[in-house]
């Protein structure tokens, strides 16, 4: 389980973060997110606000992106509503990083059905490149964090790196990940299995086999 206490509240986080606030482009995501809420019920969008607050500062560090206090005090002053609810939010949901974290947060899932997968070798994948739980690497590039089940149990063991996650994984399959996003590049996301379109049987489909190329009407059939 990761740490999930906020970074310490120092002179230098201040000196960093005391001043930020959404740029335009957030701006207006932040008070479109609030729009969808019905007039005095604004703090409902404090989740897509920290998301957005996270991705700002993502931007600006060229990581993941994460919560300073002063950033959770903005969102909090942005939606009037006490500083400790917004930290109630902050702090529960792994989405949301506490500590800065390198270019690409790398969450593998540890829960049993990606254990007996192969999750372990996922793990030690990630430590041969320098990579400790909870830590950026010396280069910037990675955060490793070992989490609970992600629900893609269909296709495990799985990871998420930021946005997207990869599936169907082996210790080669994610090194070839993490190679491409070192280098710059975008690899194929989701289930890495040759063949297999998304969570459907390896081998493929076993019912409703008129469904993969078109949507088929079984309803005279039955
Ligand atoms: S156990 Fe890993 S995604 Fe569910």
């Amino acid at each position: 389980m990761a740490d999930r206490s906020p970074a310490p509240d120092t002179p230098e986080l201040r000196e960093r973060w005391g001043s930020f606030e959404f740029s335009p482009a957030y701006k207006a995501k932040a008070d479109t997110a609030i729009a969808r809420y019905p007039e005095g019920r604004q703090r409902s969008a404090v989740m897509p606000l920290l998301d957005l607050a996270q991705r700002q500062v993502g931007e600006e560090t060229n990581t993941q992106g994460w919560l300073p206090l002063p950033v959770i005090e903005y969102v909090a002053d942005y939606l009037e509503m006490p500083v400790i609810r917004v930290l109630e939010v902050a702090t529960f949901y792994f989405m949301y990083n506490l500590q800065p974290v390198g270019k690409y947060h790398v969450q593998v899932c540890g829960t049993t059905p990606c254990m007996l997968r192969g999750s372990d070798g996922l793990l030690e994948t990630c430590k041969k490149r320098g990579m400790v739980k909870g830590h950026v690497s010396e280069d910037g590039l990675w955060t490793l964090t070992e989490v609970e089940c992600l629900g893609n149990c269909a296709t495990a063991p799985m990871v998420q790196i930021n946005d997207d996650n990869y599936e169907d994984l082996t210790p080669e399959r994610l090194d070839h990940v993490l190679d491409e996003l070192a280098a710059g590049r975008q690899p194929k996301t989701g289930t890495q299995e040759p063949g297999r379109h998304t969570s459907e049987p390896v081998g493929g489909p076993t019912t409703l086999k008129e469904m993969v190329t078109e949507n088929h009407d079984y309803r005279g059939e039955w």
